[in-house]
């Protein structure tokens, strides 16, 4: 079984749901607490053991390539002024080559997002981290699926359970087996409507793939909203390829929605030594 080393991360979206925020700004560089978005899909690759990383980026996106570098003059100046916590803090970003970026050129869907990432993944097996989805967990959700790929092979998506009434914002899976860990599907569907959905088993943002889904991608076939899907191409290869869904162990944040986002700023700070008490003593006066 070939070691997964490579992720691509779809960033190109245009995060309409937090303007006027992100008018300028792309949304995987909001802040949960101190850090962007970006960088914590970013950490959870390399925590996983991946080695280089593919930014499929769109327009108005550089915000985060100069976040990825040296920023000369602030580390100048917190270098005169001794301030070396913060300095070995904006210091912290990968080398050239293990992170590279590529355009998605139109919003033709997550599926098309990926195939932009084709000769960067090559025939290598490969994870995809959408940041939206932000997965508190230790050890972090990639890894937690590097070890059931380890087990099983293929490809394996993240699942989580979801109310019946919300299938239609989600891959859907069709489900054969079930362990209550991992699970196996002789279906996947986008987004059904709740009345036709196989079941209520979804999938999020974290997927390990091989590089099978790349014949289906290369199609350009359209589906669930008239878009190039994601998981038509893991559908496309049932049958060819082992399927898991894996349930990962830790909390899942929707920080492309405002309450996700703000319940993951509230989760993050509350697990944080230096902010706890103070972020609890301000919610008890907020809420009287
Ligand atoms: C995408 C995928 C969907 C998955 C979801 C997880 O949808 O297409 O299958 O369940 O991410 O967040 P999107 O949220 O981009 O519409």
């Amino acid at each position: 079984m070939k070691p997964i080393r490579k992720a691509v991360l779809p960033v190109a979206g245009l995060g309409t749901r937090f303007l006027p925020a992100t008018k300028c700004m792309p949304k995987e560089m909001l802040p949960v607490v101190d850090k962007p978005l970006i960088q914590y899909a970013i950490e959870e690759a390399y925590e996983a053991g991946i080695e280089a990383i593919m930014l499929v980026t769109g327009r108005g996106k550089n915000l985060m390539e100069d976040h990825f570098d040296h920023a000369v003059e602030l580390e100048h100046t917190l270098e005169a002024r001794g301030k070396l916590k913060e300095l070995e803090l904006v210091r912290q970003f990968p080398a050239p080559s293990k992170l590279m970026y590529t355009r998605q050129q139109a919003p033709l869907g997550l599926g098309h997002a990926i195939w932009c990432a084709r000769e960067f993944v090559g025939t290598d097996p490969f994870a995809v981290i959408l940041p939206d989805d932000l997965v508190k967990s230790d050890p972090g959700c990639l890894k937690q699926m590097m070890d059931a790929y380890a087990e099983v092979g293929g490809n394996i998506v993240a699942v989580t359970e979801v109310p019946r009434d919300q299938t239609n914002k989600y891959g859907i899976l069709d489900v054969v087996e079930d362990d209550g860990r991992l699970a196996s599907a002789k279906g996947l569907v986008e987004k059904p409507d709740p009345a036709d959905a196989p079941s209520t088993l979804s999938i999020i943002g974290r997927y390990i793939l091989q590089h099978d889904v790349f014949a289906h991608l290369d199609k350009k076939e359209t589906g669930a909203g008239g878009e190039i899907q994601l998981t038509d191409a893991i559908a496309a290869t049932l049958g060819d390829v082992p399927f898991h869904g894996l349930r990962y162990k830790g909390r899942r944040f929707d920080c492309g929605s405002k309450p996700g986002f703000v319940a993951a700023n509230l989760a993050y700070a509350l697990d944080r030594e230096d902010l706890a008490d103070d972020v609890r003593a301000e919610i008890a006066d907020i809420l009287g």
